[in-house]
């Protein structure tokens, strides 16, 4: 036994020293200056513009670290999610945007999303995946919404926490972003967002705290903006202050790609990983050690973080990837996520669901062409898309002849158009070209009108990163989507028929103008590979819809509150992510042009379903709305006090005529008396199990005091005021059901430390 230790002793000592989990303070103490640099500086981009793209070990991921062979530490891998795993040359599966997920307000049902992309992220030989990205969507316009949850954080974070769990428990990593108020595109790199540290902490952060506090994601991702004056690279008050020391955030911190300016800086601010990383990041790295302008102590801890995040990746373990993910599972989990996530938003007359032996008229060039997902980094290279038509025929569906034959025509050429003009540009800043809609002549609408019995018109949307949306030309429908919309309307219920229209979008569009000649509105969002499929599911009755909005949707656009600070820039070439105001290294960040230098969010805590049930502003949707083929009674509601939470109880029935799942509501109006309070907040919400037509489920949300609490911005910390507080169970924001009352008899106040202070650098005009 001695000598057998001794032996392992001796050979041990004998062998050259190698990373492993037990001693890393040892490898840290044995590397140089330079390694150390090396380690923190990532191995640089292969592509336009220094972003997101490499050829080393995977093709098309986004980056990697760099390897030091001397101590056993590998590279790893980082590439892009959210909505599947983002690289090349392999058949990824196209997994639902962001807010489709979030829509289902199933965070199981993302938790499943999230092993199914985890295993290709391990399977393709990725160890850290980029993802999820849980802005909070701010404003309808942001290029990235698609990729993002929700306007509320609580949804935002619960969803968050069940994507990551999900990926994580396949032995990889996350990394959730943009940290933090990164809530618009323009001029993303050198924008100041302006935000009250009580509207930071409520929402711009919470939604980060729920997600890093119930599901621990290996890295975080700090954004390109500026929070309050500092780069949120550079920020010490964010990567250090509010993540480590209030939350008590232990993994590591990572840059957006090429985000933040001097290398120093960002690893002193507690940004442990500058991604993709230049040589000049580099040098002035080991520069700043060598000067000691940066402590050495600052430099160990970001190394600690890398080699600790290292030894847990697949790579590390020696891994070997089979290159083979389980694709036909994960996309029948893509399919299901997306059927739950599509939200019904008007069923008149009983449009639908679909009889099964329907004749269909197919409009809309978006039917042929279905979107799957948005551009950029949130991109998926997917390896098949089911479109709406093919959806439809799989389902059983007779296609209308005269449309089919009109659309078949039209698309021959657009398809061929389209394909030359987007192989010309790349796809991370400009938005992709879909083909223009075309309007069948009277004829053929007359003929279809007589010969389908129901109508379907699919209007697109797609956009994404580097760039926001133009309120004319992509929130508002196109001159030619209101014709189609009128025509077929129009001939469809000449003949008593009804017409159905889908929105295959990103994000929110305009309603008002046109949805009153539509008999049902279904929206899809972009659902991923299987969106043909999970759309006919649910308009065929297969599923019933129980996808709920993860945000308001006004009735005019200028009724946000934030609507002016996304200014509509109009000009003949492509408006990217750094094309105005540069604040190159070296020269003073300029605050000359509110909305491009800065933007002040004066809403303060009041965006979203906050203003508008608090202000009494009538929306066209409200927050959480969708409909369902069947009814749900709410009965037998209480509130109890468990410990620390609040356990609301209450029993749900299915009183319709379809099997389906409801999604309950908890709302809470605060007493308001000692605090500004919006009229109601949610702060719990659950999914029923599907219910048989008589069938009922208790459902039991357990709320924790805390979530009660509003920051307090003189005394820095959580406030939770007494008196009487509604607990309100809601179909949607705007439709309480049933409500209890509780009271707390004490106030009281939980400390935080005094960082992302606003008020000297406002600039109000
Ligand atoms: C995006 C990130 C992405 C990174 C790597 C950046 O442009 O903002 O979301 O993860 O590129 O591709």
């Amino acid at each position: 036994m001695m000598i057998g230790s001794l032996l392992v002793t001796v050979l041990l000592a004998g062998s050259p020293l190698k990373l492993n989990g037990d001693n890393i303070s040892r490898i840290v103490n044995e590397l140089t200056t330079e390694e150390k640099a090396a380690l923190l500086v990532g191995s640089g981009a292969k592509a336009f513009d220094g972003v997101g793209y490499t050829t080393l070990y995977v093709k098309g991921a986004a980056g990697t670290t760099h390897p030091i062979d001397r101590l056993g530490i590998p590279a790893i891998v980082l590439a892009d999610g959210p909505a599947g795993v983002r690289i090349d040359d392999r058949p990824c599966t196209k997994f639902p945007i962001g807010t489709s997920l979030s829509s289902t307000w199933n965070p199981s049902l993302v938790e499943e999303v999230g092993k199914a992309i985890g295993n290709e992220v391990l399977e393709y030989g990725v160890d850290v995946l980029l993802a999820p990205g849980v802005n909070i969507q701010r404003n309808p316009l942001c290029g990235r919404n698609f990729e993002y949850y929700s306007e509320d954080p609580l949804l935002a974070g619960k969803i968050a926490a069940g994507y990551i769990r999900g990926i994580q428990s396949q032995g990889v990593g996350t990394s959730i972003k943009h940290f933090a108020a990164n809530n618009q595109e323009l001029n993303r790199l050198y924008l100041d967002a302006r935000v009250s540290p009580r509207a930071l902490r409520e929402l711009y952060l919470r939604n980060f705290e729920i997600a890093i506090k119930e599901s621990d994601p290996w890295t975080v991702m700090t954004s390109y903006n500026y929070i309050n004056g500092t780069l949120a690279a550079e920020n010490h008050d964010l990567a250090t202050g509010v993540l480590r020391e209030d939350w008590g955030y232990k993994g590591l911190v990572m840059t957006d790609w090429a985000a933040g300016v001097y290398a120093d800086k960002i690893v002193a601010s507690g940004n442990d990983l500058i991604q993709p990383g230049s040589d000049a990041h580099y040098n002035r790295l080991v520069q700043a050690m060598n000067e000691g302008s940066i402590p050495m102590a600052a430099i160990d801890t970001a190394v600690t973080r890398l080699l600790r995040l290292i030894v847990k990746c697949p790579r590390f373990k020696g891994y070997e990837y089979s290159d083979k993910p389980a694709l036909e599972h994960n996309a029948s989990v893509a399919r299901k996520a997306a059927e739950e996530g599509i939200v019904l938003l008007r069923n008149n007359a009983g449009a639908l669901p679909l009889a099964p032996d329907s004749k269909i008229a197919l409009f809309g060039v978006t039917s042929y062409d279905f979107i799957t997902g948005g551009t950029g980094a949130g991109n998926v290279n997917g390896s098949y898309v089911i479109d709406l038509r093919q959806g439809l025929s799989d389902a059983g569906f007779a296609l209308d002849k005269t449309t089919d034959e009109f659309y078949a025509d039209c698309m021959r050429y657009e398809r061929f158009n389209t394909k030359r003009i987007n192989s010309k540009f790349d796809q991370w800043f400009v938005d992709a070209e879909r083909p223009a809609e075309a309007l069948p002549s009277k004829d053929i609408l007359t003929r279809a009108a007589k010969e389908a019995d129901k109508a379907i018109i699919t209007i697109g949307r797609v956009f994404g990163e580097g760039k926001d949306r133009l309120h004319q030309f992509s929130y508002l429908l196109s001159a030619a989507e209101m014709r189609l919309i009128k025509a077929v309307s129009e001939a469809f219920h000449a003949e008593g028929k009804r017409l159905i229209v889908v929105l295959d979008v990103g994000g929110i569009v305009d309603m008002t103008a046109w949805q009153d000649m539509a008999d049902a509105i279904v929206v899809s969002w972009l659902p991923g590979c299987e969106a043909g499929h999970a759309v006919a599911s649910v308009l065929s009755g297969r599923e019933t819809p129980s996808g709920r909005l993860p945000m308001s949707v006004p009735v005019s656009y200028y009724d946000d509150p934030t609507a002016c600070s996304m200014p509509q820039i109009l000009t003949d070439k492509p408006v990217n992510y750094s094309f105005y105001r540069p604040a190159p290294a070296g020269i003073k960040k300029r605050y000359d042009l509110e909305n491009i230098d800065y933007v002040n969010y004066r809403e303060g805590i009041y965006s979203g379903y906050r203003y508008y049930v608090t202000e009494k502003v009538r929306t066209a949707y409200p927050f959480g709305f969708g409909l369902s083929y069947t009814d749900f009674r709410y009965s037998g509601m209480t509130v109890e006090e468990d410990g620390e939470d609040f356990v609301v109880r209450l029993d749900v029935e299915n009183t319709g005529g379809h099997s389906g799942k409801e999604v309950i509501q908890i709302y809470v109006k605060a007493p308001g008396r000692d605090m500004d309070k919006p009229s109601r907040e949610l702060k719990g919400f659950t999914k029923t199990g599907t219910l048989a037509p008589g069938q009922s489920e208790t459902v039991r949300i357990r709320i924790p005091r805390s979530l009660l609490a509003s920051y307090d911005e003189e005394r820095c910390g959580w406030a939770t005021e007494k008196g009487t507080y509604s607990f309100i169970a809601a179909k949607n924001a705007e439709t309480p059901v049933l409500a209890r009352k509780i009271r707390i008899k004490d106030a009281s106040f939980t400390p935080t430390g005094n960082y992302l202070r606003a008020e000297p650098l406002f600039i109000e005009r």
